[in-house]
C-alpha cells in the first residue's frame, strides 16, 4: 500500500486542519484454515489474519461529527453524521459498519469526547469472504480506542464488532471473523474455542509450503439467507438431541456420541448438518495436533475432509468452489485445499509446495476458466498481525 498517497488523499478530502496529528492504522482480513461453520455451533475454529486488509488514516475533530471517506467507494463521497445520531441508514451504505461500531462503543463506554475524520482504503477483494467487514469494524474500534486513549479491551471490541454484524447490519454470524482480525499474529494460526473464547496460537511454520488463496470471483449473493438457514437447521438438530442429552452445543459432542444419538434428530437433512458441525469441530482439534507434530500431510488431508463435509453434508460449496478445490487436489505439490469462510462463492485456500505455486496457479486457473467461463484470482497469502496502529512503522 502506498501510505504517502493515503496521507495526501486524506489532506485533499479533509483540508481544514483538524485537531492534532494524523495517525495511521491497519486491520487485516482473515482466512480460516479449518473449522468451518463451527463457531456458532460452540465448536473450534483455526483462522489466521492475512496481510491484505484495510488501512485507516484518522485525525480528531473539535466538533461532534464523524466524517468518513473510503477510496474503495469514492463515488459515495464523504459520509458524515453527528455522534448523537447513529441510527442505521440505508443511504449510508458501507459507512453503516463504522457507524454501528461507534454506536456500540458509546453505549458501552460512554459518549466520545469529540469527532473524527477518517479516510479508508482496503485491498481485500470485496465480497470474497475474507472478512472485509470484520476488518473495517475492528479498524474503527481500534481507531476510536487509540485516538481517544480509551484503552478498550480487545476482546470487548471483538464482541462489539460481532454485535454490529448481528444487530446493526442483521447478519447472524459467529465470532470467528472479528476474533481472527482482532487477535491475529504474524506466522500463527489461532485455535479458538468459540464457546469459552479460550484461544491459543500455533506457529504456522509451513516449511517449504505456501498458502494460496483462490477467489472464485462469484459474489456471495444468496449467502446471508442460506447462512441463516444453516444456523437454524443446526439449532433444530440440537434441540432434538437435547431432549435426551445433557449438552449445550453441537460442539460438545464427540463423533461417537453423535453416531449413537443421531436418530433423535429424525430428519435426514438435519442429521447431515449436525454431522458436519460435530465432525468438523473434531477435525479442527486433530488438525492442530497434526500441525504441532509437523505432520503436514495429515493437516492437508483434514482440510480435504473438511471440504468434502462442507460439500456433501453442509451443502455450502457450489460449483465454483468445488471446481477450484477439486482442480487444486489434483496438482503436484498440493497438500490440501478447501473452501474458506461462509461458502456459496467467495474464496478457497490451498497449501502448495513453494516451488510448485506458479504451475499450480496456471493449471488450476486454466481449468476454472474452461469449466466456469470466467477467471479465478490467486493470491499467495502471508499471515500477519491483528488490527493495530502503524503510524510509527510507516511515517
Ligand atoms: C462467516 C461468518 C463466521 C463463520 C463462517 C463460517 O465467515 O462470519 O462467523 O460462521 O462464515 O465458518
Amino acid at each position: 500500500m502506498d501510505i504517502q498517497r493515503l496521507i495526501s488523499k486524506f489532506h485533499e478530502i479533509f483540508p481544514v486542519d483538524g485537531k492534532g496529528d494524523v495517525r495511521l492504522f491497519f486491520s487485516p482480513g482473515r482466512i480460516n484454515l479449518i473449522g468451518e461453520h463451527t463457531d456458532y455451533n460452540g465448536g473450534h475454529v483455526f483462522p489466521s489474519a492475512i496481510t491484505y486488509g484495510t488501512y485507516g488514516v484518522a485525525r480528531r475533530r473539535d466538533d461532534q461529527m464523524i466524517k468518513l471517506y473510503s477510496m474503495n467507494f469514492s463515488d459515495k463521497g464523504v459520509i458524515e453524521f453527528p455522534l448523537n445520531d447513529l441510527d442505521y441508514r440505508k443511504e449510508h451504505d458501507w459507512a453503516n459498519y463504522p457507524k454501528g461500531m461507534i454506536r456500540y462503543i458509546q453505549d458501552a463506554y460512554g459518549a466520545l469526547p469529540g469527532g473524527l475524520d477518517i479516510l479508508i482504503n482496503g485491498n481485500i477483494p470485496n465480497g470474497a469472504g475474507l472478512s472485509s467487514s470484520a476488518s473495517l469494524e475492528m479498524l474503527i474500534g481500534v481507531i476510536v480506542s487509540e485516538m481517544f486513549d480509551l484503552k478498550m479491551d480487545r476482546i470487548e471490541l471483538i464482541k462489539l464488532g460481532k454485535k454490529v454484524e448481528n444487530e446493526f447490519i442483521g447478519v447472524n454470524s459467529g465470532i470467528m471473523d472479528q476474533f481472527a482480525v482482532g487477535m491475529g499474529k504474524a506466522d500463527s494460526g489461532i485455535l479458538l474455542d468459540c464457546n469459552t473464547l479460550k484461544y491459543e496460537y500455533a506457529p504456522l511454520a509451513l516449511d517449504g509450503y505456501k498458502i494460496v488463496i483462490m477467489n472464485t470471483n462469484k459474489r456471495r449473493e444468496l449467502a446471508d439467507s442460506k447462512y441463516n438457514e444453516r444456523r437454524s437447521e443446526c439449532e433444530k438438530a440440537l434441540s432434538r438431541l437435547k431432549t435426551v442429552l445433557d449438552i449445550q452445543e453441537l460442539g460438545d459432542l464427540s463423533e461417537e456420541e453423535f453416531e449413537a444419538n443421531k436418530k433423535l434428530i429424525a430428519d435426514e437433512t438435519l442429521i447431515k448438518r449436525a454431522r458436519h458441525a460435530v465432525y468438523e469441530n473434531q477435525r479442527t482439534l486433530k488438525a492442530l495436533q497434526a500441525l504441532r507434530k509437523g505432520e503436514m500431510k495429515t493437516f492437508g488431508k483434514l482440510m480435504n475432509d473438511s471440504h468434502h463435509s462442507l460439500r456433501e453434508d453442509y451443502e455450502v460449496t457450489g460449483k465454483e468452489l468445488d471446481t477450484l478445490v477439486e482442480a487444486a487436489w489434483k496438482q503436484d505439490g498440493a497438500l490440501g485445499a478447501r473452501m474458506t469462510g461462509a461458502g456459496f462463492g467467495g474464496c478457497a485456500i490451498a497449501i502448495i509446495a513453494s516451488d510448485k505455486v506458479e504451475e499450480f496457479i496456471r493449471k488450476v486457473g486454466r481449468e476454472y476458466q474452461e469449466k466456469i467461463g470466467y477467471g479465478a484470482d490467486f493470491y499467495v497469502a502471508s499471515i500477519g498481525d491483528g488490527t493495530k496502529e502503524i503510524t510509527k512503522e510507516v511515517v
